[in-house]
């Protein structure tokens, strides 16, 4: 039921919060200020390398935790989208990890890697949020998501859960091999626990954003811009805009814009930068000058410091609350949602049902 919500996608973005520190609750010991993860009987310290495989949504999570684990844990990490994976005949060697990450545990592409991965003696470790579905029956360590069903076509609760997992399986590899003391894991768990409280803070900017969306809803090209673990939020923000207001939209690293993309840049074409205050903030700032520069109409998102450095000029922004770059993801995700959801209402199109796409994508 869609109870007070003119949408399902809607109603989901809004229960973040929620189901974020539900999951966070199988993950966090509070007691002890602790990351803890299922049971397991192989050696998670001991993993050489890990392969993460997804698709859409899910592929972006993936990239997210890629940054996180290899920041933390210092673990090599490849990712791929599953359609590509199994055709490029990937070196999987003994004591490999690979990890998928998939809100419906169906997805054939998803599933035919995770098979092939198992064929070649990997150790298959899977994010889901389906417990039943058959890619959590076929885990040797099952890392599940808590975001309850997800009905609208366009995933949002279920790619901020699936962060919340990998933000624990990095912190918790970290840990485990030595790269992570009992004062940095406190502090991390202290993060975590705040990120349902930094998600109702960025959901504050709802009507905000609706107004914004008037701004967005006349373009026919959009850009997003992020860098670092914000990279992936840029492309899952383009990702929504595109399919359900059926605007074309992409996301870029910032730093790759001159190499290509800056061409595009004229007063038509709004770029939404994601830009969370801290060590990559300048550099992407000066990226966001260059597209100025060029006309480009700039939507900012950052948090208050940001935004007072970086703000002028821009036709928008929107205040994040400020956060622990390990939780940038999870809040920023967020706004790109909400303006994804409100430039679709804008423009009239299915939010929940948009054309061409099913929920779950059973055919490779
Ligand atoms: C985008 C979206 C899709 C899915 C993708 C993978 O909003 O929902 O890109 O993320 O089809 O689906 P799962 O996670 O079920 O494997």
């Amino acid at each position: 039921e869609k109870g007070n919500y003119r949408h399902f996608m809607q109603k989901e973005i809004f229960e973040q919060p929620t189901v974020v520190a539900q999951t966070l609750s199988s993950y966090i010991r509070q007691v002890t200020q602790s990351v803890t993860l299922p049971q397991m009987d192989f050696d998670l310290a001991g993993v050489k390398r890990i392969t993460i495989v997804a698709c859409g949504t899910s592929y972006y999570a993936g990239m997210v935790a890629k940054y996180w684990i290899e920041t933390f844990a210092r673990v090599p990490v490849d990712i791929d989208v599953a359609s590509e994976f199994r055709y490029r005949d990937p070196v999987l060697e003994p004591g490999g990890l690979a990890l998928f990450i998939s809100q419906s545990g169906e997805t054939a592409d998803t599933l035919a890697a995770l098979r092939h991965c198992k064929a070649h003696d990997q150790t298959i470790a899977v994010v889901v949020n389906v417990p039943t579905s058959t890619m959590a029956r076929e885990a040797d360590l099952l890392l599940p998501t808590h975001a309850g069903p997800e009905i609208g076509v366009a995933s949002t609760k279920a790619f901020t859960c699936q962060l919340s997992v990998l933000a624990a399986l990095a912190a918790r590899l970290a840990v485990l091999r030595g790269r992570m003391d009992r004062e940095e894991e406190t502090r991390v768990v202290q993060h975590l626990i705040e990120t349902p409280a930094c998600l109702n803070a960025a959901l504050t900017h709802d009507d905000e954003i609706a107004r914004m969306a008037h701004l967005i809803a006349p373009a026919r090209d959009v850009l997003y811009l992020g860098r670092g673990p914000d990279f992936p939020l840029a492309l899952e923000g383009a990702l929504k805009l595109k399919e359900i207001s059926y605007i074309h939209a992409e996301g870029y690293a910032s730093g790759e814009m001159k190499h290509g993309p800056i061409a595009l840049i004229d007063e038509a074409v709004p770029v939404i930068v994601l830009a969370p205050s801290g060590p990559l903030f300048e550099k992407t700032v000066s990226n966001m000058q260059e597209v100025r520069a060029r006309g480009g109409k700039v939507v900012l998102i950052s948090d208050a410091e940001g935004i007072a450095e970086a703000g002028e000029g821009c036709i928008a922004t929107i205040e994040m609350p400020k956060v622990h770059p390990l939780i940038a993801p999870l809040v920023y995700a967020v706004p790109v949602q909400l303006l994804a959801y409100h430039v679709a209402c804008v423009k009239g199109t299915d939010v929940d049902q948009p054309r061409n796409l099913a929920k779950s994508v059973t055919v490779e």
